[in-house]
């Protein structure tokens, strides 16, 4: 069988790891991968095919030409760029949800409009400027966009003024983890929303926003399978969004996460199936866009129940490589149930253990960082603590191999070292001993990832 992951990131370095443990033995490609993704596995290795995760037109040539029989995606841009319509309609296989139903990331007007009229728990808010979110293509639509963004504008500062407790700006379009803006006052608010929709600081993404209550309480990662009817929640996990300890500083994509069974008590991740997943999916379905894939809540935990901050339509990072450690059972299996409409007939077997993972970025992120600096210690830090080799696993990220020199940095997030452990504390340490052996130039970390 052969098997194509679409991304780059540690994400797509732990799918790539768990393809590979599949005792159905597949062949394992993955477009384009980073430094780690071709090192072996469990004696077998996948292959980086030099192919960007958004260029469909080549994506699905290749997949033709090499018969693969699943393709998997990663990130959000090729969902929301359509990759799985594509795809499908050529006859090829593959994991994720369409373009329409991908919206519920792609689009936060899209998703807030259909929580509240699914009556999923989530921020009271209000949205301002166009619908619609792609670029304009002639001079008249233009125009005609141009003047609804200025409508929105005035009324988003019109409504902000009224407001006096603290609020959070989001633009609705896709930013990379760098559009939501958490503002202490009016006047803060009104900058922002003028940064992002006269400005244009995001482009089209951030011309409509979504405007909301600030929700207090801790944060919590659901993830689900869906087959466009089934929902099989995953073991749960957190993730630690600020870029320094104590979780001071800007977000980031993430910068850590830690997976543990029990981390929801069973009633609220009941409460949580029945009041979020299962009505977002039925609404899903009722607008044509049945979900199948990976739905992803993330939730503030509030003094009034869990509350949806956003929907992602794919795996999260670094969630999943702490979530995947788990994993026992053959994640081939569990992916091709969600595909085939079968995920009624599976059950997955988790370690009850948990995991941790810690993210080593480079200096700067999660702005413009430098790449191409020498990775050193990751044979070292393989041995840290004991333990088995599948209790300590260095997921690639931000990694280029460079032929007679080994991997480099490459990007803002370049490691997520992730141990398993008798208890969190001790999945930390072993993670935390593996990352101290570790080494690049300005590289930075948290030091409380898992610790409260
Ligand atoms: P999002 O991409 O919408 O999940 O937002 C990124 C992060 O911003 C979240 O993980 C929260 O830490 C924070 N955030 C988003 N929405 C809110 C909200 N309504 N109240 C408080 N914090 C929020
Ligand atoms: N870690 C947050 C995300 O994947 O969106």
């Amino acid at each position: 069988m052969n098997v194509l992951v679409l991304g780059s990131g540690g994400r797509e370095h732990a799918l790539v790891r768990g393809l590979l443990r599949s005792p159905r033995r597949p062949r394992v490609f993955v477009a384009p991968g980073n430094g780690g993704t071709q090192i072996p596995v469990a004696g077998r290795s996948a292959l980086n095919v030099d192919i960007p995760a958004d260029d469909l037109d080549r994506l699905a040539a290749f997949a033709r030409a090499q018969r693969i029989d699943l393709t998997i995606v990663g990130p959000e841009e090729p969902l929301c760029r359509g990759v799985v319509d594509r795809f499908s309609a050529e006859g090829l296989r593959i994991f994720g949800p369409t373009a329409a139903a991908a919206r519920i990331e792609g689009n936060k007007a899209f998703a807030k409009r259909l929580m509240r009229e699914a009556g999923v728990p989530t921020a009271e808010a209000r949205i301002f400027g166009p619908d619609d979110l792609t670029p304009p293509t002639d001079a008249r639509e233009r125009e005609r966009r141009a003047a609804a963004v200025q409508r929105g504008f005035e009324l988003a500062c019109d409504y902000l003024l009224t407001r006096d407790e603290p609020i959070v700006v989001k633009a609705a379009g896709l930013a990379k983890g760098k559009g939501v803006f958490v503002c202490d006052d009016p006047a803060h608010a009104v900058r922002t929303v003028e940064r992002l929709m006269i400005e244009n600081i995001l482009g089209e993404a951030g011309q409509t926003v979504v405007v909301e209550e600030r929700l207090t309480g801790r944060e919590a990662s659901v993830l689900a399978l869906v087959d466009g009817r089934t929902i099989y929640l995953l073991e749960c996990a957190r993730d630690y969004k600020r870029i320094n300890d104590g979780d001071e500083g800007p977000n980031t994509g993430g910068m850590g996460a830690y997976s543990a069974a029990g981390l929801l008590p069973d009633g609220l991740l009941h409460q949580i199936e029945e009041q979020v997943f299962v009505p977002i999916v039925d609404a899903l379905s009722l607008h044509e866009s049945p979900y199948c894939g990976v739905l992803y809540a993330g939730l503030m935990l509030t003094p009034g129940g869990p509350k949806v901050l956003e929907f992602n339509a794919r795996f999260g990072d670094p969630e999943t490589q702490p979530i995947l450690m788990r994993l026992r059972s053959d994640l081939l299996d569990a992916l091709e149930a969600t595909v085939d409409g079968r995920l009624d007939q599976i059950t997955l077997e988790w370690d009850p253990r948990p995991a941790v993972c810690v993210v080593m970025a480079s200096r700067g992120y999660p702005d413009a960082v430098q790449d191409g600096f020498d990775i050193r210690g990751l044979e070292e830090a393989a041995g840290a603590e004991g333990g088995s080799p599948d209790d300590l696993f260095v997921f690639h990220a931000g990694t280029k191999h460079v032929a007679g020199r080994g991997p480099v940095t490459s990007g803002g997030r370049v490691l997520g070292v992730t141990a398993l452990g008798d208890s969190i504390d001790a999945a930390r340490r072993r993670a935390y001993a593996a990352v101290s052996r570790i080494s690049f130039d300005g590289a930075h970390y948290r030091g409380d990832i898992a610790a409260t």
